[in-house]
């Protein structure tokens, strides 16, 4: 037969078109729109009129870092392994997640080589259900290390992303090292990502609200306002060009970051832009959600960047989805439990070390939680949201009709294929690609429900959508060919993800358009 699999009457979406095609799969590949006897004897998935999409691309996911590679030098240790946080992903319609391999400030992580390669065994102890690729995160600015290895790492490993932070003490680079690897990786045609906080700003707050008594977890908003990110995204982008550097700019929470991202493109310069689903489905609000304002139980709502005041930051956020501010829509999956010495119970333990029992395995806390504050310095940051992604957007974008199939495509899709270098294997339905792809249900046939943690598939003890009202969820979840995910089942296993080697972002560098200096910087110094 011509085709392994085909699916039927499904209207498909890509980041430009919708309509009504058939596609054939044939092995790993796919092939839209065919004949009718060409389907004979295929494996038949009828849509039965649902919206047929690549498979999703999550370009930011935490995964088996633990407490010294942690995402936040905190404490904590990601509640997700390879195995449990990639088979949350493909039940909510994704198909490639792109993690974080990092590097410490400890001499024996000065290599990003060894780091990518201990990073890599972790993934193949447990294995993936679906394809991976790695981003590096770099917290030094070892000249010699920069020149050797990152070669090396695009070449041998396909990794083409480093993350940078502005902020946590143990992680954060100064303005200075900042220009010296985002030189260093626009040399070796490596995307720039920053985690945009100003640290000075943040341990300052820190400090004053602690001497005041205000530790609890919904305190971690006021530590943060969105000058704090404003002021980052605004210095990043001063020194991004200051040697004509693309930059990318992450889990962007707030209005003010957005604005100020908003108005370099606006003058051409090359900026791209990552939101979250909790940024337009959370605000402080949800910071004191549980019991009282003072409860330890709203650190299971504590992310850095926090979101924002109210639904009018959510709703600038939305439109920047729907104009282009934003590049790709991401999850952040940076999985904690709550009820857990490793989780967020770290926040405790750390700073009520009056409070720990006979061994830190062995208390359960949520009495301990409920009555002591602990302080929100010490609460693991990240949430959960790797299988609610694509399903949290499609009700509250595309059901509300504040962005199209298409845009919801090309952002948690089609773009991430670009940015990173994958396309058009990933992010597109073209003769050739990968046989990736989500079908939702057809509009109106699956009754809107209300998410319990229960439904999902994480290693996580809650998710912070608890209740929310959701009207589709991904029907069917295919990988290379291979239905994962149907109504309900998992079909998939570990091993069925494979490694991606990543090309340079496709997305272009842009530099050509805003106005340079007289005396640029870039003329000499990229020698
Ligand atoms: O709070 C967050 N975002 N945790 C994940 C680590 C990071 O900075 O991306
Ligand atoms: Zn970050
Ligand atoms: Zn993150
Ligand atoms: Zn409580």
């Amino acid at each position: 037969t011509k085709f392994d699999l085909v699916i039927l009457n499904g209207v498909v979406v890509t980041a430009s078109d919708i309509g009504k095609f058939d596609i054939g799969i044939k092995g790993h590949t796919l092939t839209p729109s065919f004949s009718a006897e060409e389907i004979a004897g295929a494996e038949i998935v009828d849509a039965e009129g649902g919206m047929v999409m690549p498979g999703g691309i999550d370009g930011h996911v935490h995964l088996c870092q633990d407490l010294k590679t942690g995402p936040l030098g905190l404490g904590g240790e990601c509640a997700d392994n390879f195995e449990t946080g990639s088979r949350s992903a493909v039940c909510g319609g994704t198909t490639t997640i792109i993690t974080f391999a990092t590097q410490t400030r400890a001499d024996e992580d000065r290599s990003l080589l060894k780091v990518v390669e201990a990073y890599s065994a972790r993934a193949e102890a447990t294995g993936s259900y679906i394809d991976y690729g790695f981003h590096v995160i770099i917290v030094r600015d070892d000249e010699d290390v920069l020149e050797t290895e990152l070669p090396v790492l695009v070449e041998q490993w396909g990794i083409t992303s480093c993350k940078l932070f502005m902020t946590y003490e143990t992680m954060r680079l100064q303005d200075y090292q900042l220009l010296d690897v985002m030189l260093a990786a626009l040399k070796h045609s490596i995307t720039t990502m920053i985690h945009a906080e100003n640290g000075e700003m943040i341990q300052w707050l820190t400090e004053k609200l602690e001497s005041k008594g205000m530790m609890a977890p919904y305190y971690h908003a006021l530590s943060r306002p969105q000058s704090v990110e404003g002021e980052a995204a605004n210095r990043t982008i001063v020194l991004a060009e200051l040697i004509e550097s693309p930059i990318l700019f992450v889990h962007v929470g707030s209005s003010a970051s957005a604005a100020v991202i908003r108005a370099a493109q606006t003058r051409g310069y090359p900026v791209f832009a990552e939101t979250c689903p909790q940024y337009l489905n959370l605000t402080w609000e949800d910071l004191k959600r549980f019991h009282s304002p003072t409860c330890f139980e709203n650190s299971k709502m504590i992310c850095s960047p926090p979101p924002g005041p109210d639904s009018s930051d959510q709703d600038s956020l939305y439109l920047g989805l729907h104009n282009g501010t934003f590049t790709i829509f991401s999850s952040d999956h940076c999985p904690f439990k709550y009820d857990d010495p490793h989780g967020k119970m770290v926040g405790i333990l750390e700073h009520e070390p009056s409070m720990r029992g006979p061994s830190r395995e062995d208390i359960s806390f949520p009495e301990l939680a409920h009555n002591k504050v602990g302080s929100f310095r010490m609460i693991p940051n990240g949430i959960p949201g790797v299988e609610t992604r694509l399903p949290l957007l499609f009700t509250r974008g595309i059901s509300t009709g504040r962005i199209t199939p298409q845009k919801f495509v090309e952002l948690t899709s089609t773009n991430p294929a670009k940015l990173y270098g994958l396309y058009p294997r990933k992010g597109a339905i073209l003769p050739g690609s990968d046989a990736d792809i989500v079908i939702w249900h057809p509009e109106g046939t699956l009754p809107p429900f209300t998410l319990e943690n229960k439904h999902l598939h994480h290693n996580v003890d809650y998710t912070p959508y608890e209740g929310m009202k959701f009207n589709n969820w991904p029907r069917y979840t295919i990988l290379r060919g291979k239905v994962m995910w149907a109504n309900g089942v998992l079909l998939g296993k570990p091993y069925d993800g494979e490694y991606l080697k990543r090309g340079p972002n496709q997305l272009g560098k842009g530099v050509a358009h805003f106005k340079k200096d007289p005396r640029r910087v870039a003329a000499w110094v990229r020698e």
